[in-house]
């Protein structure tokens, strides 16, 4: 019996095991916060949202396993990819099943909803997809599939991605702050992919350029949302752009995916300087 904590030696890994309990943590928070009475007035829903919310999260976190592991040069972080997957599926089932529960379990009416609301509908299509990746994320299926069209088949993952950012944005009725976060944080994940390519041999992008990715996706994080207060009110685009700026209106969603992505850039210049021989580290002073 292989345990997910263990490495392929039989050893624990104390990096999956800390990541296979962490997984739970969101899980176990919402089904104790449902059953003292924690999740507000409309209990079953809150919960439909919460694991919504981890889902996109988890599968957010999968997809940012392989920038994170060239820009921290910590290659072992793949380790954990597969877990974080296959819990994504797990918490998209629980949501899914929350929304079924919350009809009754009716499933002639669930069938109609996802058919006519185009918002379940793509919430659904993401479902299929991770399923599918699920179903082949064994040892097993990879020697069975071979390498090559298992990658091939695992590339679906940013169509999934791309699925669960529409789907939450769609759902969304008014506060579209944390969709816009995600949809800046998957326009980072994908861009990286695309530059960090043809970059030298080692497929790896510079942390200047990392910087600099990060910069250009805030631009585009606070362009999409002055396009979208454009269009769905007919607010001033540099209002809105300028808001960036100030704390009225809180931290806005472009502040805090510059933030994030320059976190990750100042963590892998952190990572250089500790693995630099001492003789070769800058002088600060
Ligand atoms: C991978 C697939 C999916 C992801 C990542 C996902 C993610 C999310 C997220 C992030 C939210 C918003 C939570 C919030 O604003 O607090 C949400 C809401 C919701 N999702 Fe999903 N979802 C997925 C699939 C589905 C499916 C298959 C269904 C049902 C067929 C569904 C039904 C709902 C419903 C009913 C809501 C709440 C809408 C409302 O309150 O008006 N989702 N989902």
């Amino acid at each position: 019996m292989t345990y997910p904590w263990k490495d392929y030696g039989g050893r624990t890994s104390p990096l999956k095991l800390a990541v296979f309990v962490a997984l739970f943590v969101p899980a176990l928070w919402v089904g104790i916060a449902f059953a003292s009475n924690m999740l507000g007035p409309r209990p079953l829903n809150e919960a439909i949202h919460q694991l919504g919310l981890w889902t996109i999260r988890l599968i957010f976190l999968a997809l940012a396993v392989t920038p994170l592991r060239h820009i921290l040069q910590w290659s072992r972080l793949l380790v954990v990819r597969r877990m974080i997957g296959v819990a994504a599926f797990a918490y998209a089932i629980g949501h899914l099943g929350l929304y079924a529960a919350d009809q009754a379990f009716d499933l002639a009416k669930i069938a109609t909803e996802i058919a006519l609301r185009i918002y379940l509908t793509i919430g659904f299509a993401a479902v299929v997809g991770l399923a599918a990746l699920a179903a082949t994320s064994t040892d097993g299926m990879i020697r069975r599939l071979g390498a090559r069209p298992w990658q091939r088949l695992h590339r679906l993952v940013y169509a999934i991605g791309l699925l669960a950012v529409v789907h939450f944005c769609m759902q969304s009725k008014l506060d579209l702050w944390e969709p816009t976060i995600m949809a800046g944080l998957y326009a980072w994940l994908m861009l990286y992919r695309l530059l960090a390519r043809p970059v030298g041999a080692r497929s790896r992008l510079s942390l200047l350029g990392v910087a600099m990715l990060g910069i250009g996706v805030a631009v585009l994080t606070a362009s999409g949302e002055a396009a979208y207060f454009r269009l769905a009110y007919g607010a001033d685009p540099m209002l809105v752009i300028a808001a960036n700026w100030s704390l009225a209106t809180g931290v806005r969603p472009a502040v805090v995916v510059l933030g994030l992505t320059e976190a990750v850039a100042v963590a892998g210049v952190l990572r250089r300087l500790v693995t630099l021989p001492v003789r070769r580290r800058p002088r600060f002073a």
